[in-house]
């Protein structure tokens, strides 16, 4: 991250959720309504900054290529969100006491998801210069913050985790929900495993929904294997440089030597039955691109 700035690729995932809200055809994979509001644009300023994101992918490889590539970011980056609010509903049922967000950015769940965080202690984590932007944006957007919903200002990279957690009064002793989204890829190795090891120490029936980036691979399709290239160069452009990559077996490792024991990488066939009856209309991609997994403990 730019020093002293907040976060512009929470910026830009804010506008994938709010311009498929207002855009997407149904069955939309996510009802992120205050998306847009948070981030301050119109929809039409978010199919702007779009397509310029298209036309730098097209700088790097081709229009049909740019094209598949963004549909596949915007559909990974919704269903993410949706997978969070899919999974915290079953969570319920293992009687969860705490929500806690790691890298919020402009995530609007405590917002907009009370039926889902109701009898909850929700907790923003993220960094101090995008927790202090995200703020601001509340305000201007008149969006009331929850009586349960607690901000916790901290560095990955800086600090540890426990020492946030102390600082916030965040319970390690309570069975605990993990929302860590579009994050790892921009912490260290050494970063990623320091958060791992503490949250796989939380109590039984704990989770942890997170996203990752895998090495270049070729995935079926029509996307060669330099498109991780590409989503690299542009967020490197954005001053948020990709650190860490992970293949599954390495990433399902590291998580099982943290205390989790059950680790499931969600499929996009699985995802699609799951959540969206089946119905591929926007939600059309290979399996291993979707990279979003369920870790419980
Ligand atoms: C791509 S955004 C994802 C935001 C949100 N989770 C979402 O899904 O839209 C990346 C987030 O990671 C946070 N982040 C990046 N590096 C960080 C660090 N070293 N410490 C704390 N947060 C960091 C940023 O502040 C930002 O909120």
């Amino acid at each position: 991250m730019i020093e002293g700035s907040p976060s512009r690729t929470a910026f830009m995932t804010a506008l994938q959720r709010g311009y498929h809200n207002a855009c997407a055809a149904e069955p939309k994979i996510l009802n992120d309504n205050l998306a847009l509001d948070l981030a301050g644009v119109s929809s039409a300023e978010a199919k702007v900054f779009i397509d310029n994101l298209i036309k730098t992918f097209e700088g790097l490889s081709d229009f049909e290529t740019a094209n598949i590539f963004m549909h596949r970011i915007d559909c990974a980056v919704c269903m993410r969100s949706r997978v969070v609010e899919e999974k915290l509903l079953l969570a319920q049922k293992r009687n969860i006491k705490q929500l806690v967000i790691l890298g919020a950015g402009l995530d609007s769940t405590a917002y907009r998801r009370l039926d889902l965080t109701k009898g909850l202690q929700v907790f923003e984590v993220d960094h101090p210069s995008t927790q202090i932007w995200k703020r601001q944006k509340l305000e201007q957007a008149n969006i009331k913050i929850p009586e349960n919903l607690k901000f916790v200002a901290f560095d990955f990279e800086k600090q540890t985790l426990s020492e946030a957690f102390n600082a916030g009064n965040i319970r390690t002793d309570r069975i605990t929900f993990f929302s860590w989204l579009g994050v790892q890829m921009y912490l260290t190795d050494q970063a990623v495993r320091a958060t791992l090891k503490v949250l796989g120490r939380y109590p039984l029936g704990s989770e942890l929904i997170m996203d990752f980036i895998s090495p270049s691979y070729v995935l079926e399709g029509g996307i060669s294997e330099k498109s991780v290239d590409y989503l690299q160069k542009v967020v490197t452009d954005m001053g948020e440089p990709v650190k860490s990559k992970y293949y599954e077996h390495d990433l399902e490792n590291i998580l099982q030597e943290s205390g989790f024991s059950n680790v499931d990488f969600l499929s996009a066939k699985w995802l699609v039955h799951n959540y969206l009856d089946g119905d591929k209309t926007f939600f059309d991609m290979p399996d291993r691109a979707t990279s979003i997994l369920s870790a419980t403990i």
